[in-house]
């Protein structure tokens, strides 16, 4: 844990508008500055500072927190780490108590651990014990510089080789086990190499540190690829293999695709910008990740089936944080490296350029799940472009594929139009009864605050509550005598007014940095707009008492059921009191 106080004074030395202003050009319009909010895609500028509060806030992706949380997400840091970054920058340093020191050093004895483990690995190609995995490296394409390039290795077949290296360099065997390089045996209590006999491909993050490893079997059954699993420097899901080499050039765009030797063969044929996820599919943080450096994505997957799921799920993955995508049709090979072996880079090349905006992929998808030479296959294949064109937001690109729709399957413009409308109407109804009232807020919050869908007066009220206690923190310590967080109905507001009561309790000033270490960044955005939404509104100090009243009255109505179980003298009671509450 990092002391508060050495929060509080962070703060005070990192000027939330200073250091977004080095990653975002921001323009000063009166009390606030805008920008282009580098977290989505866009052409306005939604992205807000609010130097006032020391905060920042999108409306266009719902991105928003204080100075740290902003590091945070454009350096994908970890809470601590984003404190550590900050405090560089300004100066500072971060005063580190016992148990945080423990980790550090482990991470610390990780990272050496897993260069030393790389560097031998490398080594082992050179060895006669070597020579078939250097032949299988060579005999898949790669030059010997590309194997360098990439530090590419072999695990010797033996059971101890490794361990006793590291042994011999004094790391403990614990700090092995930690870092995945070792395990010990239950039997003999002795410890073995984890990877052995294998290809190895070290995992490399953005920093140059060796986090992980893959391993590949040249021959023999079982798992063909094993991975590190997760340790304290390698978290699989927020890594791209070899995102480290592609963002050394100015990016346009990336090639994401399956495997490493795709990857690996693609930058030695000059497409350094290609990546991949590591043996996991796609997940929303390395989309988050490769936001920050494209707005394009070329999907590079598999031809096979699983490959043409993936490439689908992962259109809509990019889509939510704002990165457009284009689909390579591979044909002819399973896979991006088979096809620049089979027909060479100039090739390659060449199918990215004729690579497919999504729409295109999706409607000759749809083309050929249909025998469109039939009516009925042909009013199938419409129905499903329909609903795809019922998706997407610009009218304008609707025409556009409406347009082309009517050609190809020879009927008008405008009657495809007119379902499309027909399918929006249809889904905005289904949404809007899911979701009662409607309002842009609760599709946001729903996931994150699952209660308010039910109680969207409480949750209503709540709001208000912690907006108005942002702006007037004054009013906290007479709040909470009125209302505690258990009187809350979505338990996120609730947690949110119970941290601000603890600050409350020890004497530090109410910021959005509170939240920064017990909320995740999703959490935090939610925190901001309610910050936001109360600067819009301009709550009062009174808007925080009369929601506390609120939050007790509909706290304290009964369902009918319940009414219908009071005694008598039980009814006039709470009849009573609900007169009061509306006071
Ligand atoms: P090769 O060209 O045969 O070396 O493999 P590839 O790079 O074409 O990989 P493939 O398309 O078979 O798989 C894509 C990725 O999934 C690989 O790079 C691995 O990260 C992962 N993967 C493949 N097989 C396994 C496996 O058996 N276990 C695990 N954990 N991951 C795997
Ligand atoms: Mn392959």
């Amino acid at each position: 844990m990092i002391p508060q106080s050495f929060i509080e004074e962070l703060k005070m030395n990192s000027d939330i508008e200073s250091v977004i202003s080095s990653y975002v050009q921001l323009r000063k319009r009166g009390r606030i500055s805008t920008g282009l909010c580098p977290f989505h895609s866009e052409k306005t500028g939604s992205f807000t500072v609010y130097p006032e509060s020391q905060s920042f806030y999108c409306f266009g992706c719902g991105a928003g927190g204080d100075v740290v949380g902003f590091i945070r997400r454009i350096e994908n840091l970890e809470y601590v780490e984003a404190i550590k970054f900050l405090a560089q920058r300004a100066g500072m340093n971060v005063p580190e108590d016992a148990a945080e020191d423990k980790t550090a050093l482990l991470k610390t004895k990780i990272l050496e651990m897993n260069r030393e483990a790389a560097r031998f690995y490398f080594s082992e190609l050179t060895k006669p014990s070597g020579k078939a995995a250097l032949d299988y490296l060579l005999g898949r394409g790669l030059e010997p510089k590309t194997i360098k390039h990439f530090g590419l290795g072999y695990a010797p077949n033996d059971w101890t080789r490794l361990t006793d290296l590291l042994a011999s360099k004094g790391f403990r065997y614990e700090d092995m086990v930690a870092a995945q390089l070792s395990r010990k045996s239950e039997k003999s209590g002795r410890y073995y190499d984890v990877f052995r006999d294998r290809v190895m491909f070290p995992i490399i993050d953005l920093r140059g540190n060796v986090i992980g490893f893959g391993g590949r079997k040249m021959s023999g059954d079982g798992p063909k690829y094993y991975n590190s699993p997760d340790t304290p420097v390698f978290k699989k899901t927020k890594n791209l293999f070899a995102l480290n080499f592609a963002k050394k050039q100015k990016l346009e765009r990336l090639i994401l695709c399956e495997g490493y030797m795709d990857v690996i063969a693609m930058h030695q044929a000059g497409f350094t910008e290609a990546v991949a996820s590591l043996g996991t599919s796609l997940t929303s943080d390395q989309c988050r990740l490769a936001s920050s450096y494209v707005d394009e994505a070329v999907l590079a997957y598999d031809s096979d089936e699983a490959g043409q799921k993936a490439t689908k799920r992962a259109i809509g993955l990019l889509d939510e944080v704002g990165i457009r995508t284009k689909v390579l049709t591979i044909q002819d090979a399973k896979d991006p490296d088979e096809y620049i072996k089979k027909f060479g880079g100039t090739r390659f090349k060449k199918l990215i350029e004729q690579s497919a905006g999504s729409v295109e992929y999706e409607l000759s998808k749809i083309g050929k799940k249909y025998d469109t030479e039939t009516p009925e296959g042909k009013i199938g294949a419409l129905k499903d472009a329909v609903g795809l064109l019922a998706e997407m937001k610009n009218p304008l690109e609707r025409e556009v594929w409406a347009a082309k729709l009517a050609r190809d399957y020879g009927t008008t413009k405008e009657g495809i139009l007119t379902q499309v409308q027909t399918k929006i109407k249809r889904r905005a109804r289904a949404e809007g009864s899911r979701a009662i009232s409607g309002t842009a807020q609760q599709n946001t919050f729903g996931g994150a605050v699952p209660e308010k869908l039910k109680n969207p007066a409480s949750a209503a009220a709540e709001e208000r509550l912690l907006g108005a206690v942002l702006r007037h923190p004054e009013t906290l310590s007479t709040l909470s005598t009125k209302v505690s967080p258990e009187d809350f109905v979505c338990e996120l507001y609730g947690n949110f007014y119970r941290k601000l009561l603890t600050t409350l309790s020890t004497g530090f000033e109410v910021s959005l940095t509170l939240f920064g270490e017990d909320f995740t960044l999703e959490q935090q955005g939610i925190i901001a707009k309610l910050a936001h939404l109360a600067r819009e509104h301009q709550y009062s100090a009174e808007d925080a008492f009369e929601a506390a009243k609120t939050i007790l009255r509909l706290k304290e109505k009964k369902t009918d059921k319940e009414i219908g179980e009071l005694s008598g003298a039980e009814l006039a009671a709470y009849i009573e009191k609900m007169r009061k509450a509306k006071k």
